[in-house]
This record gives C-alpha cells, sequence and structure tokens, in this order.
C-alpha cells in the first residue's frame, strides 16, 4: 500500500438491489456497521434511480463518500437515456467509476472512456477507470492489453491531475465468477501498472495514483489479497450487497 494515502474500498452495487426500500435498509445498515472508521476510504455506488434515497441516508456523512458506476462526459444535452458529472454531483456524487468492464462489453471504448476520464478529472472529482484483460493468455498479451488501456485512460491527463486518479485492475474473467486473481497475479499486475504510470510521469508522481483490485473479492479472500496482493484497496461487486460482507472486507483492509 502507498505511504500516506488511504485505502480505498468501493461497493459497486451494480443493478441492485430491486427497490429504493432495500437500497435505503442497505445503505442504513452500511452507514451504522461502520461508522467511526477513518483509516479506509469507503464509497458506495448506487444504481442511479437509488441515488437520492441513499443521499438522504448518507446526510453528509464523514465515513463514506457517494459514487456512481458511469457517466457521461457532456454537461447537459441531447444524449437519451444518460446523465452528466454536474447532475450526479447536485446529489453528492465525487466519486465516478468509468470503463466497467460490464460497459466496455456494451460497445464503450477506450476513446469514449478517455473522455470521460478528463471530464470527471477537470471537474475536480475522483475518477476510478477500470481496466483488466477478458484471458489470461501464456505470452502474455494481457499485459500489452492492460498497457494500452491504461495508457489510452491516461492520454491528456496532466500531473497535477494524477492523484484524482485510481486505476482498479479487474480481470474480466474474475468478475462475478467466484474465480479470484491469486494475490501474485495481482502484485505482479500492480507492479505492471506502476510501472506504465512512472514511465508517464515519473516515480515520485506515479505513487499518486491508487491501485485497487475487483474481481470476486469476498470475506474469505480481502485479508489475503490485500496483504500479499499489495494493493490500495477493492472494487467490491456482488459481496458489497451483503452489508456483513462487505463490512467484513473493510475490516480485513484495515486489519492489513
Ligand atoms: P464482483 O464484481 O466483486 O461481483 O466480482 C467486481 C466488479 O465488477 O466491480
Amino acid at each position: 500500500m502507498k505511504k500516506g494515502i488511504l485505502p480505498l474500498v468501493i461497493g459497486n452495487w451494480k443493478m441492485n438491489p430491486q427497490s429504493v426500500a432495500l437500497a435505503i435498509r442497505m445503505v442504513t445498515d452500511f452507514k451504522k456497521k461502520t461508522q467511526g472508521i477513518k483509516d479506509v476510504e469507503l464509497v458506495i455506488a448506487p444504481p442511479l434511480v437509488h441515488l437520492d434515497a441513499v443521499r438522504k441516508v448518507h446526510n453528509g456523512s464523514d465515513t463514506f463518500h457517494l459514487g456512481v458506476q458511469n457517466v457521461h462526459p457532456a454537461k447537459l444535452g441531447a444524449y437519451t437515456g444518460e446523465v452528466s458529472i454536474p447532475m450526479c454531483n447536485d446529489l453528492g456524487v465525487t466519486y465516478f467509476i468509468v470503463g466497467h468492464s460490464e460497459r466496455r462489453a456494451l460497445g464503450e471504448t477506450d476513446a469514449f472512456i478517455h473522455e470521460k476520464v478528463l471530464a470527471v478529472l477537470k471537474a475536480g472529482y475522483t475518477c476510478i477507470v477500470c481496466v483488466g484483460e477478458s484471458v489470461r493468455d501464456h505470452h502474455g498479451h494481457y499485459l500489452s492489453h492492460v498497457e494500452t488501456q491504461v495508457r489510452r485512460a491516461l492520454a491528456e491527463v496532466t500531473k497535477s491531475k494524477l492523484g484524482q486518479v485510481v486505476i482498479s485492475y479487474e480481470p474480466v474473467w474474475a468478475i462475478g465468477t467466484g474465480k479470484n486473481a491469486t494475490a501474485d497475479d495481482i502484485h505482479e499486475m500492480k507492479l505492471f501498472i506502476e510501472k506504465i504510470i512512472s514511465d508517464l510521469y515519473g516515480r515520485n508522481l506515479a505513487q499518486k495514483v491508487r491501485i485497487i483490485y475487483g474481481g470476486s473479492v469476498s470475506e474469505k479472500n480481502a485479508e489475503e489479497l490485500h496483504r500479499d496482493g499489495m494493493m490500495d484497496g477493492f472494487l467490491v461487486g456482488g459481496a458489497s450487497l451483503h452489508i456483513d460482507e462487505f463490512v467484513a472486507i473493510v475490516k480485513a483492509v484495515r486489519n492489513v
């Protein structure tokens, strides 16, 4: 983990839960059970239709922050079905996930993701950029795949904005499958991504970028993955819907 920077744990609720009432219940429980935690930065990214209700429970909490799972780079306009950064911020959102593989699978390109990165950073918020390979081949092509995604996302990002960037390494084969990457895989990828960022900005500045892991993180593997993978936190999908398990993951990160 990087010195002087808090680890980050994000709950990506994806298209869950089914009702506003359930979302309120979940976030109320989360808020209660994480009260007083100051040594881990916590984010909940609910579906947009639940955001206002979640915000009301959040109510200016200093324990966790509000995030969204996707955003459009334009401020306003004729973009059916989309929402903008200022709209999200109006509801208290300061963390923006972009480039999730489930969105890339729907057709989002590196170029579009890059526009989103620049827009989020320009607006002054934290941008969590998801990268990751679909398969791990024996020739190391997965490394160049991840490198291309990182370089394209960071193109034109100035040094002064680097501290707002988080890279989330999420191998597609590990997402929602119960097959997490091993701590060794994760550590190797962390060093690899750090090297790419160091080549672009220098070693010192590269330290400002948190590199987190996502893909079947659970209460069973969190402590080992965090300790031995030496990541700066987690992006948690499925397990973040079970508040006790999600809180156990947060505690595992604190314990390391
Ligand atoms: P998962 O999802 O924890 O359910 O594997 C992670 C993610 O997609 O962010």
